[in-house]
């Protein structure tokens, strides 16, 4: 239940649209219900041979109703569909925004394909919320209430039978096909996430796949997983097509047992027999409002499953947003202190780290792989929070900072590069989108890839496909460079930016971060102790622990962990 309260409140914006909807659809029913009555009163008083002039107003009536129908349809169809997409968009608009505050920590666990299955289906779920749930229940109470009153002109045992048999229908039918669909329903969505999930593994490992034979393995395990989907499905319509004759079977009992009180009514002369028609077709046509009750039941538990699933991971956000308040930042020294972290609240990635970078200082983080080294990334450019201690720049604390805020002076080139479908230019304008050419050749030739562009026949325009497929490791690295480069930052950090270059190019991404201005701060994450001597500090990490701080000379000078590494590196 709050579930469904929290999903409606998303689309309380659109209410009155949703409520003229509803209405509409209820007058389409209505007319299909006048429909049917009068056309039948018209047609059992001309089979009497009564004269013309006496059917004028039935022949109106069916001329209104007639046209009347096809008009609500339209507009109800016009309107719920025009609400359905508004609420779609503003769904995927709240699921997006919402979801980037909390990766990676709400989403590691998630692959992507359970992901895109929440972004897609599980929102296309909640979309249909007040065409097939909400709506529905008001259609068939509404119609209910009329049909009533209807049968109430003609006679209250009429009415109230009807009202009885009606009501009984609309939870007896639902109630049984809801008992039967409900274990099936979560097997189909489990289904279609697992589906979605090979497919999106195979899509991206395809040639891992391919180099190990496991292509025949894959398909086998696709199509399993798609039969018993498709199995699924057929008996998930097998009881739609129940309840829908199971509804048609309670509308012929309804007007089995009012002919049975009727006729003999008729007999009696207490009701005039064309009435017969009258009452039994408006019956069947009030049925019409039943029909969705059903699925109406099956779509709320589908809506509230998928409401949970894409709450679960959101919900978190509101923390994080408490935090989004103005920040005044008066330096940017950032500064550690005593800061512990764990990704599964199991074993420490970083322990008791302290330490200070002052504004402009550039300082280099070195460490054995698994040290922890982009961990202490994740923590200053706050994708993961620190759990224990305190991290600041100047004196703001971070759980205190404004995101966007940190987003704008940080800029970053990670260890696991992505770069996104496009060209080269798209992929670069992400860091600035306002960039001059003059500003972007800049940022090229400092990340050694200004040769490489130059070759290429369409120069920055050259697409470099899905995921910068068609770049090789080190060019990759170096666009993320040129990237971050063109960021206007106040830090800059830089996670094994050396790693799969030449050591030409390698030489001329250590120009270029050598002649970094002094105004800025930089901190350079590598296990390639090459020009060390350039750094004003070097912080050495060695199983989440800060093992010794110093310049490059400094560590040398002494017998330290770090000198070792450095020996080992240069063969000594
Ligand atoms: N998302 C994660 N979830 C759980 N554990 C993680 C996660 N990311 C890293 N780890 C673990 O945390 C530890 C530190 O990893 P980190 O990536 O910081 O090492 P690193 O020093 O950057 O290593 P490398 O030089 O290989 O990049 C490792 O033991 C790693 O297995
Ligand atoms: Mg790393």
């Amino acid at each position: 239940m709050k579930t469904f309260l929290k999903i409606l409140s998303l689309g309380k914006e659109y209410k009155y649209w949703m409520l003229l909807a509803g209405f509409l659809s209820f007058l389409t029913v209505g007319s299909g219900i006048g429909l049917m009555m009068t056309s039948s009163y018209l047609i059992a008083k001309a089979a009497l041979l009564t004269p013309i002039y006496q059917l004028q107003v039935a022949i109106v009536g069916v001329r209104f109703f007639g046209i009347s129908r096809g008009v609500f349809r339209y507009l109800e169809r016009l309107i719920s569909h025009n609400l359905t997409f508004r609420l779609l968009q503003k769904l995927r608009v709240w699921f997006f925004s919402s979801l980037i505050p909390v990766v990676p920590s709400k989403t590691i666990d998630l692959t992507s394909g359970d992901l895109l299955n929440r972004a897609i289906e599980d929102i296309e779920n909640i979309e249909h919320i007040f065409v097939r749930v909400i709506s529905p229940p008001f259609v068939f109470l509404a119609s209910a209430i009329l049909m009533f009153l209807l049968l109430l002109l003609f006679g209250l045992n009429y009415a109230v039978i009807f009202l009885v048999m009606y009501l009984f229908s609309a939870v007896s039918v639902p109630a049984l096909t809801y008992f039967l669909s409900k274990k099936l329903g979560e097997e189909i969505i489990r289904l279609r996430t697992k589906l979605k999930e090979l497919a999106v593994d195979g899509v991206q490992g395809i040639s891992e796949i391919i180099f190990y034979g496991e292509k025949a393995r894959w398909n086998s395990d696709f199509n399993s997983i798609h039969e018993k989907l498709v199995t699924a499905e057929k008996r998930m319509k097998n009881i739609q097509a129940l309840h829908e004759s199971l509804t048609g079977f309670a509308m012929n009992i309804t007007v089995a047992v009012l002919l049975f009180t009727a006729i003999p009514d008729v007999e009696n002369g207490i009701l005039e027999g064309v009435y017969l028609a009258v009452i039994t077709i408006g019956i069947m046509a009030s049925f019409e409002a039943v029909v969705s009750i059903p699925q109406a039941f099956q779509y709320l538990s589908l809506t509230t499953k998928s409401g949970d699933k894409l709450f679960s991971i959101i919900d978190k956000q509101q923390e994080h947003s408490k935090a989004d308040k103005k920040t005044q930042i008066d330096n940017y020294n950032l500064k550690f202190e005593n800061v512990s972290f764990s990704y599964d609240n199991f074993r420490e990635a970083l322990s008791n780290i302290s330490f200070e970078i002052k504004k402009g200082e550039k300082t280099a983080i070195v460490g054995e792989s698994g040290a922890g080294k982009s961990t202490l990334v994740n923590l200053v450019t706050k994708l993961w929070n620190a759990e224990k201690g305190k991290i600041t720049i100047g004196t703001t604390e971070y759980s205190d900072f404004n995101e966007t805020k940190l987003r704008e002076i940080i800029s970053v080139v990670p260890q696991k590069v992505h770069l996104f479908t496009g060209t080269i230019k798209d992929n670069l304008l992400i860091a600035k989108p306002d960039a001059t050419d003059e500003e972007l050749s800049t940022a090229i030739r400092k990340a050694g890839l200004e040769e490489f562009i130059n070759n290429l026949p369409e120069r920055l325009n050259t697409n470099i496909g899905e995921l910068g497929k068609k770049l090789s490791g080190g060019e990759s690295k170096r666009l993320t460079i040129a990237r971050a480069f063109l960021k206007d930052y106040e830090i800059i950090i830089f996670d094994e930016a050396l790693s799969h270059v030449d050591s030409l190019t390698e030489s001329l991404i250590l120009d270029s971060v050598k002649s970094i201005p002094r105004s800025k701060t930089l901190l350079f994450i590598t296990h390639k102790l090459n020009r060390m001597e350039m750094f004003d500090k070097i912080l050495v990490i060695r199983n989440g622990r800060l093992i010794e701080t110093g310049t490059h000379k400094e560590l040398l000078e002494q017998n330290t962990f770090y000198k070792r590494l450095f020996e080992k590196q240069n063969n000594k």
